[in-house]
């Protein structure tokens, strides 16, 4: 507690708000966020309701909607009109729906086979595997249409510029110089011992691309230079890379029902991660520094004019400690 009985959240002491009222702006945007979801998502008609069922399944399942409330959170930051913009909102929507793609396909039997995610039964789990396969791909091809949809409806040069460079950005960190590349050597890595260098490489393209995206986005979106979209890239690095460091450490340390997925599912798969190579004592430290190094960055926002990043310094300390 400060003096003004204020609880400062987590390491950074940067932030004055309390630790309840936080969660409780967090749970609101949260709630934004799946109210945004709901309306994008694909009526259940004609022949193919099965795959219609299991996309809407799959996300309707939860989860934390850290990318679109980062991707918003970025925009407003750097001055743009978060979720109440169509355009933000179509991005934030499309990110999420590539996230829970990723999580479809990953947990398919052919990579980590896993019967659990976001406490529910996993999509192929539920639906079979064809379908878990084909409903990825649908989540896919869906994010792609609402953000291309919400695009074609502006008008300004400005504004068809900035979603043309946010549809760029989401197509390259989603793909093989991104998610899809990181997921692949990590599938073909699994089994193998490898050396930091190549856990970077992983870690970077796999997990962090995706959370570059979300705040590249909502800074593009709001018309920031290139050198400042460039510096919110490198905050997404770090913020992805605690994030999976964090997430190889609840493999091992978490709780089953909060965590809403199994553990020890590295260990299952003779995965080499951040904890295989190191201690968890270190894994920790390693996500307090980045976690950081995330928060300096914001910080550098936070000092231009009219700018300010409480809530996303709050976000990313939070996350430092996440136990789901
Ligand atoms: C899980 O991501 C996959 C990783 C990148 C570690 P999240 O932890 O964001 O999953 P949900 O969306 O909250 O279920
Ligand atoms: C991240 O790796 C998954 C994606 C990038 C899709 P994990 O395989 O560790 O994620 P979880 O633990 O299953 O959520
Ligand atoms: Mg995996
Ligand atoms: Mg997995
Ligand atoms: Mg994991």
């Amino acid at each position: 507690m400060d003096k003004n009985g204020k609880e400062q959240i987590g390491v950074s002491k940067n932030v004055e708000i309390s630790t309840d009222k936080f969660k409780q702006i967090l749970e609101n945007k949260t709630e934004d966020i799946n109210r945004l979801l709901a309306g994008f998502l694909p009526q259940e008609v004609g022949e193919q309701t099965t795959v219609i069922s299991a996309v809407n399944y799959s996300v309707n399942a939860g989860g934390k909607r850290l990318r679109p409330i980062f991707l918003v959170g970025t925009n407003e930051l750097c001055g743009g009109e978060g979720i109440a913009d169509p355009l933000v909102a179509a991005f934030a929507a499309a990110i999420e729906m590539i996230h829970t793609y990723s999580l479809v396909h990953d947990d398919l039997p052919a990579m980590d086979n896993d019967k659990y995610r976001r406490g529910k039964l996993t999509t192929h789990a539920k639906y079979g595997e064809a379908m878990g396969i084909l409903a990825g791909d649908a989540l896919l091809n869906l994010a792609f249409e609402i953000a291309a949809g919400a695009l074609e409806k502006e008008k300004e040069p400005e504004r068809i510029l900035a979603g043309a460079k946010a549809l760029s950005i989401l197509s390259v960190k989603s793909g093989i110089w991104g998610m899809i590349g990181g997921q692949s050597v990590d599938v073909e890595k699994t089994g193998q011992p490898f050396k930091e260098g190549t856990l970077d490489f992983i870690y970077r393209l796999k997990t962090a691309a995706l959370l570059e995206a979300a705040v590249m986005i909502g800074g593009v979106l709001s018309g920031v230079t290139k050198g400042e979209a460039d510096q919110l890239g490198q905050m997404g690095t770090a913020i992805g890379m605690a994030f999976q460091i964090q997430d190889d450490i609840l493999d091992i340390t978490g709780n089953e029902k909060v965590l809403g997925k199994p553990i020890h599912s590295d260990e299952k798969n003779h995965k080499t991660t951040y904890v295989t190579l190191h201690p968890v004592k270190k894994a920790r430290e390693e996500v307090k520094r980045l976690t950081g190094e995330a928060i300096q960055i914001l910080l550098q926002f936070d000092k231009k004019k009219g700018r300010d990043a409480t809530f996303l310094i709050g976000l990313v300390d939070l996350l430092s400690e996440r136990e789901r």
